[in-house]
């Protein structure tokens, strides 16, 4: 599905001493990064650090004032307005609300995946076309919830929301996911299903994903490498085999955020 590959042995994602502010106040301070293709990332640290912020740099929701992006071998910040939904296509999204509807099916909501490859509108299941419902049921079984796929949204656990919500990532093929938080309204339990689920696809099919996460135990659990954010400066940059919970606890000192 993707027009324009990454170059081969071109990092998935590439931040150069990106910075951003709003309103005067630098929320983030010259942050590099670079993120391999298949790599499992948790980004970690305290409220304000500037997690969000990042992730919205690279799928270009956000524009840095210095410093530059590139997310599979494109600068977001430069793109057209139809490059970059070609780019967003190919980067997918997981949101802390899940962003379901929640009078439709699983099995519709996953299908919503797929909108933006389509062009018309569509109306029930029925609608789409029968190789893309089979796929959509394909990726509902590799999170767990194939026999849910008739149940409205909102009669599903927040575990299993979120875990629709991946398999309507999953339906966009994408070649990176960012997850902002996707486990912060649920108990630790759920939490850890999600995650686990989010670290097989990525070791599966090669996919890299950026994690945000406030859960240091989570973050050394399922992550390859946890980068840590405090203040808007990249404090930490380990792999997460060996990084003990003290030093990362450590990074939500009580000078943790930027609230200047
Ligand atoms: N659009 C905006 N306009 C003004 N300030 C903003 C905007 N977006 C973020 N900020 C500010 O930038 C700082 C970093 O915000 P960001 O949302 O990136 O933090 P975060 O690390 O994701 O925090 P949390 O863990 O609470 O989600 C905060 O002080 C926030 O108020
Ligand atoms: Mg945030």
């Amino acid at each position: 599905m993707a027009e324009d590959p990454a170059m081969a042995g071109d990092p998935v994602l590439r931040l150069s001493e990106a910075g951003k502010g709003f309103n005067g106040v630098t929320v983030l301070d010259g942050v590099s990064l670079e993120v391999p293709q298949g790599q499992f990332v948790a980004l970690v640290g305290p409220s304000g650090a500037g997690k969000s912020t990042l992730l919205r740099l690279v799928n270009g929701m956000h524009v840095p004032d210095s410093g530059t992006v590139r997310t599979l071998g494109e600068n977001p910040a430069a793109c057209s307005r139809r490059r970059l939904r070609a780019l967003r296509a190919r980067v997918g999204f997981v949101f802390q609300q899940f962003g379901l509807v929640g009078r439709l099916s699983a099995l519709e909501n996953v299908l919503m995946g797929a909108l933006a490859t389509l062009r018309l509108p569509r109306y029930g299941v029925m609608s789409y076309p029968h190789a893309l419902r089979v796929r959509a049921v394909e990726h509902l079984d590799r999170v767990g919830m194939a026999d849910r796929r008739f149940q409205r949204c909102d009669t599903l656990s927040g575990g299993q929301q979120q875990r629709v919500a991946v398999a309507r990532t999953l339906l966009q093929s994408p070649e990176l996911i960012l997850a902002d938080e996707p486990v912060a309204s649920l108990d630790p339990a759920a939490s850890m299903v999600v995650l686990e689920t989010l670290e097989r696809i990525s070791a599966e099919d090669g996919i890299s994903v950026v994690c945000s996460l406030h859960q240091i135990e989570f973050a050394l659990a399922v992550a390859d490498r946890v980068v840590a954010l405090r203040g808007g400066r990249l404090v930490l940059d380990e792999p997460a085999a060996g990084l003990s919970a003290e030093r990362l606890r450590g990074i939500y000192g009580t000078a943790g955020a930027r609230d200047d």
